[in-house]
């Protein structure tokens, strides 16, 4: 079969035509490795193709094997959308970008923060340089490459920069706008993110500080629990020590990290030690023994867990001035053993919330952007103020707000295009906080993984996972390693 590059005549004819009905089978991917129209935040890539379904899929590692596919319309000149593949090729990790609007096909490569055409071809040449192309980025060679790179895992970068090496390559830098795309980056940064993932609890201490961030919003059923919960997840599976804390008296974080294994009260094994003796007790309750192992994500991660009786103890607790700063104190004597403490909040202006802001460097605001999740800013950002002056007089730095995050969005196409953009715009305008770039849109996996239940004898216990373990190549398991690595990049950690 040869390719006919005058059968397509708009960009939907290049997508069908050229790439779904003659490169990808040409190239050796079946439709379960490609994804048409795949969102990620404000990206929207035409294709995104996976050689390897790497379970679970980490977009700060294993892009090598995926390639992103954008489709133009014939009359569009390619030179206008090199710094757009650029942009999605290096915030989502890929190595390979294709693009083409079926006059020609180029293929640019990814070298840290830059991409070089690799490839390039003519449509009706299509037919004899195919092989070529197969060679960078068909299924096949892939996965030698990934095997390759298994035996010997420090040679990953260095196999695949070799790639552009290939012989028959057509190099042609002149059509490259400006010498930076040129400009390889040092790998040294990927051979890292990579040593990390292999030993990602011998991690050498680069960070000194352990990072403490509070997931707040003063509306409830926004998204703060699924944050916190999926965010560790995601920011485990890139190697981070993850403590969680649950704040909330509502215990949603204990129940959805699965530490609710009891159906009848008298066997509640929480009651006794939980977050409110770790804030009551200086000399008793240290992080280590109340802190407990939960399955929820894989690796395993601990969690303090909260307690529907907080409630109860908000005003004695409240008499001991100690009780605000007690978190801080016990986060010290556990610095060396976690990079990053996740800290979910109620939804209330209350001493556990003010404890969150008090003990964290940062805050992460999720938000449904609707009507009352906006005028709650309000509340926050004066809730925030007040706090700062405290933690002023502890010679605490005040907290960086990451920023506001866009939670349970509609999916509809219309609301994505037309209302989100003027939703998200008017944070800042209106409000002076900022936004995250990485969207959490509404998805039933979330909910569905978080009320997993496991039968033990007669009795139903909770079996939550965070949503990458139970559904590692989700569009919402995507949506969290995406957020996971926004944040670590936004606190430094990246
Ligand atoms: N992105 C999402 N898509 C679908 N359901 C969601 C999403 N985020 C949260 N939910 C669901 O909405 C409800 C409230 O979310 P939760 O995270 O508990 O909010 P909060 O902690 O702010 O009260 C839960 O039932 C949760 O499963
Ligand atoms: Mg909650």
């Amino acid at each position: 079969m040869s390719f006919q590059p005058e059968l397509c005549r708009n960009e939907s004819e290049v997508e069908s035509k050229l790439i779904v009905q003659y490169l990808l089978p040409k190239l050796g991917y079946s439709p379960d490795t490609w994804h048409q129209e795949v969102t990620f935040g404000s990206i929207r890539l035409d294709f995104l193709v996976f050689a390897n379904q790497v379970v679970p899929f980490v977009l700060d590692s294993n892009s090598p094997l995926s390639v992103v596919m954008e489709a133009k319309h014939p009359n569009q000149n390619l030179n206008s959308h090199i710094r757009r593949l650029k942009r999605y090729l290096t915030s989502l990790n890929v190595r390979y970008g294709l693009l083409t609007n079926g006059k020609e096909i180029r293929i640019y490569h990814r070298v840290g923060a830059e991409i070089q055409l690799v490839f390039k071809c003519l449509g009706q040449e299509l037919g004899v340089k195919i092989n070529e192309i197969k060679a960078l980025i068909g299924r096949e060679s892939f996965q030698e490459n990934y095997l390759k790179s298994e035996r010997s895992p420090n040679l990953t970068d260095t196999n695949s920069s070799e790639s552009i090496l290939l012989p028959g390559i057509i190099e042609n830098k002149q059509d490259v706008p400006t010498t930076s795309f040129l400009q390889a980056q040092p790998l040294a940064h990927h051979h890292k993110i990579l040593q990390n993932l292999d030993h990602p609890s011998s991690e050498p201490q680069r960070h000194k500080k352990v990072k403490i961030i509070a997931v707040y919003h003063n509306k409830g059923g926004v998204g703060k629990t699924t944050t916190v919960v999926n965010l560790a997840a995601a920011i485990r599976k890139a190697g981070k020590r993850v403590l969680i804390i649950d704040l909330d008296s509502q215990a949603n974080t204990t129940f959805a990290t699965g530490l609710v294994k009891f159906d009848d009260e008298n066997f509640d094994d929480i009651k006794d030690s939980n977050i409110r003796h770790v804030l009551e007790s200086e000399d008793f309750y240290q992080i280590p023994e109340v802190a407990k192992t939960s399955q929820f994500s894989d690796p395993e991660i601990k969690v303090i867990p909260s307690h529907i009786n907080l409630m109860k103890y908000e005003n004695e607790l409240n008499q001991n001035e100690s009780s605000k700063t007690m978190l801080i104190q016990k986060l010290e004597g556990v610095k060396h053993e976690y990079d990053i403490v996740l800290i979910d909040t109620p939804p209330s202006l209350n001493l556990y919330a003010r404890i969150a802001i008090i003990t964290a460097d940062y805050l992460l605001i999720p938000s449904d952007l609707k009507p009352f999740a906006n005028q709650g800013l309000i509340n926050v950002k004066e809730f925030i103020k007040i706090i700062n002056s405290f933690k002023k007089m502890l010679r605490k730095p005040p907290i960086e707000v990451l920023g506001v995050l866009a939670c349970k969005i509609s999916t509809n196409a219309k609301f994505v295009q037309h209302t989100l953009p003027k939703r998200l715009a008017a944070i800042p305008e209106r409000y002076g906080l900022k936004v995250l770039e990485t969207v959490i849109y509404e998805r039933d996996d979330l909910a569905k993984c978080a009320e997993k239940t496991q039968t033990v004898g007669n009795m139903e216990i909770a079996d939550p996972l965070s949503v990458l373990d139970f559904k590692p190549d989700s569009m919402a398991a995507r949506e969290f390693e995406l957020l996971g690595k926004e944040v670590l990049e936004k606190i430094g950690m990246a």
